[in-house]
């Protein structure tokens, strides 16, 4: 049997095109949103440390299994494993993976469009200069209330996130409804570099400020004993969630950045492009931290200040830097164009077997799965107002006080990703034939990297995926 040559769905006219797509889809809310809030919530240093070990002895060689499975299989994920299972001759039911990941994608969807709403919101907050108040507050005190209040304004409002939500849902269906080539190429190219360069902007604020060391020494310092006893008591659960932000970082362990794999052309490098993509993720999370710190410590505030926390000290910078308010604009335009460039990796896999099953148009399925995640959408936009006081899972300790988002958010990217990384190793590294993976690969079986790419997905993944879920289980407690 034999694997199609070319995905029905189009393909990438290029290498950098798919670098260029599969650095949309990694960078987004993740670096800038969600590494600084719980690298915040989990004590800095020691968690940064086991975050970068996830990224490269995980991460890394997880991502090029991804993308060889799809590159591979030509298709959306759950019919690309429907084929490669059956050319390594295993059971049909790899293709669970695919439905998996297509779940994961709407329920990481469904809040991932209520924050890049919030990003929304602050385009026009910062554009008519709300912040630059701040300027006229004697204290560090007043300021960070100013700024904390207006933040409550927003999220205290759930007809007003409704509408964010809605309004980032319609352009993200319009994105990907135009295709491959047209949406999602174009926008990306000169987007990475513009958020690049606004970053070093930042960065080069942050510096200004009287703690920028102390923020330097949160993020590099390593105490283990923060990342292990956060609350007095020992608990795995910072390792587990730092495994799962390296998986949700680079947008691994769903199906994204295998169905954009399917879209490769056929002589492209894994290695390389993957490796490129990882580092420019890594980077731009790392960059986003060192913005943060520097600014929570100099006006006095809390790192563990929760998921408003960048949304919260941001606009203390751009109230009071020189031209804040051009700067704020442009960089939130860029972090939800960012956005953007990852919630369409979000739903392709699921756009992509809808029109492979011959019922659906691209327009039609793209509307189908948009809405889907639109209604999703609404339990975390509650989870902000109205149902802030429900907790649905309070009878088990470690879930007290999680709200519905709290609860989606920990499911997806905690566990979804993590199992789904861990089932893509196993398939790749045990089931596939040797001699197929490294084809795709364009690698010999015997040389060093091969050999090396294949322990970490053949040992180190299964392992610590598994040692991590069991030490956050509290087994080894
Ligand atoms: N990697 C994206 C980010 O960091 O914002 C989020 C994401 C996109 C996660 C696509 C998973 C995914 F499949």
């Amino acid at each position: 049997m034999s694997t199609p040559e070319t995905s029905i769905h189009g393909e990438w006219s290029s290498r950098l095109a798919f670098i260029l797509a599969a650095t949309g889809s990694a960078v987004g809310l993740g670096n800038i949103w969600r590494f600084p809030y719980i690298t915040g919530e989990y004590g800095g240093g020691a968690f940064v440390i086991v975050y970068l070990l996830c990224i490269a002895l995980i991460g890394l060689p997880v991502m090029m299994a991804e993308v060889l499975l799809g590159k591979r299989g030509r298709s959306s994920p759950i019919n690309s494993m429907r084929i490669l299972a059956q050319e390594a001759k295993r059971t049909r039911w790899w293709q669970a993976l695919g439905w998996a990941g297509v779940v994961a994608g709407f329920l990481i969807l469904s809040f991932y469009s209520i924050i890049a709403g919030w990003a929304l919101a602050y385009i026009p907050r910062v554009a008519s200069g709300m912040f630059t108040v701040v300027n006229d507050l004697s204290t560090t005190k007043e300021v960070a209330d100013f700024v904390g209040a207006r933040f409550g304004d927003l999220v205290g409002d759930p007809l007003r996130l409704l509408a964010w939500h809605t309004a980032f849902m319609i352009v993200t269906i319009t994105m990907v409804a135009g295709g491959v080539q047209g949406g999602l190429e174009r926008a990306v190219r000169w987007m990475m570099p513009a958020l690049f360069i606004v970053l070093l902007v930042l960065v080069g604020y942050a510096m200004s400020t009287p703690k920028f060391m102390d923020g330097v020494h949160f993020m590099f310092d390593v105490d283990f004993h923060k990342l292990f006893y956060p609350k007095g008591e020992f608990s795995g659960e910072g390792v587990l969630v730092a495994m799962g932000q390296a998986f949700f970082s680079l947008s691994l362990g769903m199906g994204a950045i295998m169905v954009y794999g399917a879209y490769l052309p056929k002589h492209a490098s894994i290695a390389q492009t993957t490796t490129a993509v990882v580092v420019a993720d890594t980077f731009i999370a790392i960059l986003a931290g060192l913005i943060i710190f520097p600014i929570v410590f100099s006006n006095g505030l809390e790192p563990g200040g929760g998921a408003g926390l960048v949304f919260k000290i941001l606009p203390i910078a751009f109230g009071q830097m020189p031209f804040g308010s051009v700067m704020g604009t442009l960089f939130f335009v860029l972090l939800a164009l960012a956005a953007w460039s990852s919630a369409i990796s979000l739903i392709e896999p699921a756009v992509a077997w809808l029109v492979e099953t011959g019922k659906f148009s691209r327009l039609s399925a793209t509307i189908g799965c948009g809405v889907a995640a639109w209604l999703v959408g609404f339990a975390t936009v509650f989870s902000f107002n109205i149902w802030s006081g429900v907790h649905p899972l309070s009878m088990f300790s470690a879930f007290k006080d999680k709200t519905l988002f709290n609860l989606i958010e920990y499911l997806t990217t905690n566990i979804m990703l993590p199992l789904g990384g861990l089932f893509i190793a196993i398939f790749v590294a045990w089931l596939m034939k040797r001699q197929i993976v490294a084809e795709e690969l364009e690698s010999s079986p015997e040389s060093f990297g091969y050999r090396l790419w294949q322990f970490l997905l053949r040992y180190v993944t299964p392992l610590g995926v598994g040692l991590v879920f069991l030490n956050a289980i509290g087994v080894f407690s």
